[in-house]
Parts: C-alpha cells; sequence; structure tokens
C-alpha cells in the first residue's frame, strides 16, 4: 500500500481521540466472547490485526493472556495504546506494520481482527492477507474476523471497504479453515450511528 494510506491512520490516531471514532467501544464484548468459546490457555498466542488502540488488549491482560501480539499500520495508534496501558504495555508484543507485508515471529493459537480486514479491497491484498493468516495460524487455531456486513456502511474512517456475508466471507478462508459459527452485531457509533457487523470464526483444519 502506499504511503499516503499509512499517512491516513496516522492522522486518523494523531486527530481524533478514541470516542471520536465510529469503531470505539469502551469494552469489546463480542471478541471476548470468543476468547471465552475457544477456551483458550493462558499462554496461548493471540494477536490482534489492526488492532489500533482498542480495549481488546486491555481485556485480555485483565484475563491474564501472557503471550498477546497487537500489529497496527500506524505508530501513533499502537503509541497510544502504549500509553493508556502504563506500565502493562510491557507485557505486551507491539508491531507497526501493514499486515499485507507482515512476517509472523511466532505460530498464532488464535488471530483478531475487527474493522482491519475490510480495508483491504484489491484482490492481490486479500490473497496476501489470507495466506499470511493460513500460515501463521497453528494448526489447532482460531481466527475471528469481523466487518462490516452487506447491510453494514460502504466506508469506515472515509475510506472503501468490503462488504461481507456469511457465504463471501467464508469462501476466502474456507480452503485452510473450518467456519464455526457467524454472529451479526450492530455496533453503535459514539454518535449513536448503527453499523452492522458479521463476526465469524474459523478454525484451522
Ligand atoms: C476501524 S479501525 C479498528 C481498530 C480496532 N480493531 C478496533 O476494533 O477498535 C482499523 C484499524 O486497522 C488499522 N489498519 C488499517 N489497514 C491496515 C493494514 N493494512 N495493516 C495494518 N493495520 C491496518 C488502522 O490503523 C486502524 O487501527
Amino acid at each position: 500500500m502506499h504511503n499516503s494510506y499509512k499517512e491516513h491512520w496516522e492522522n486518523v490516531f494523531t486527530t481524533k481521540a478514541e470516542d471520536e471514532v465510529s469503531w470505539f467501544q469502551p469494552y469489546p464484548k463480542t471478541s471476548m466472547e470468543f476468547v471465552d468459546l475457544f477456551n483458550l490457555p493462558l499462554n496461548a498466542n493471540i494477536i490482534d490485526i489492526g488492532g489500533g488502540d482498542s480495549h481488546f488488549v486491555d481485556a485480555l491482560l485483565d484475563k491474564g493472556y501472557k503471550n498477546i501480539y497487537v500489529l497496527d499500520i500506524s505508530s501513533t495508534a499502537i503509541e497510544r495504546a502504549k500509553q493508556r496501558l502504563g506500565s502493562r504495555a510491557s507485557k505486551v508484543n507491539w508491531i507497526v506494520s501493514d499486515i499485507t507485508e507482515f512476517e509472523p515471529p511466532v505460530q498464532f493459537d488464535f488471530w483478531h481482527d475487527r474493522a482491519a480486514f475490510h480495508f483491504l479491497t484489491s484482490e492481490e491484498k486479500i490473497y496476501k492477507y489470507v495466506s499470511i493468516a493460513e500460515d501463521a495460524i497453528k494448526k489447532i487455531g482460531y481466527l475471528i474476523l469481523g466487518t462490516f456486513s452487506e447491510n453494514g456502511p460502504t466506508k469506515c474512517s472515509g475510506l472503501e471497504i468490503r462488504q461481507y456475508s456469511e457465504v463471501s466471507m467464508s469462501s476466502r478462508f474456507e480452503v485452510v479453515f473450518e467456519r464455526i459459527k457467524c454472529i451479526r452485531e450492530d455496533h453503535t457509533t459514539p454518535w449513536k450511528a448503527v453499523q452492522n457487523f458479521l463476526f465469524c470464526s474459523f478454525k484451522k483444519n
């Protein structure tokens, strides 16, 4: 992706407070329900793709998870998350990278992505993401993806996104993964707009 794409995100996290972005949620309830469902051991390798300054990492630390990775294209977002966590930040592995250029340092038991994958709109980038995830997730590992659904917005943060249905998302991942379940969720933005998300979970097959 060219530089202006990264700049877009650095600018977002430099100019907007956490509750001035549409995707803000004080507690990532749905994501944590998936963590609980999979019953992951506390030493599981967990990565949040496009984690930004989401509170998912806080919730994982609160539960006692020890091997957490947060990846984001924006170094500003990562800095903000670190600031918020204070001394707890040193317990987390922070990675500034474009997901389509990510070289995973370990394999993961659990790969989480809320509203990052849907920004990939070209076949080439989508293909890269899927193949990186296929290799980076352990033989018995889980993937959870949240994107806007076909009933959701067509843009996010002013950028075109790709909407997914249960069928279109599954067809991207079902070569190597088996679908566990999909749910729809209405996310309410800080200014009370409603955005329909699709979350699907997959298990490596
Ligand atoms: C809509 S926000 C969602 C943030 C977070 N997942 C959450 O739920 O609060 C999208 C995030 O993905 C990051 N992002 C977008 N494209 C990316 C890419 N190609 N590689 C890595 N991160 C990316 C952005 O910087 C931003 O933090």
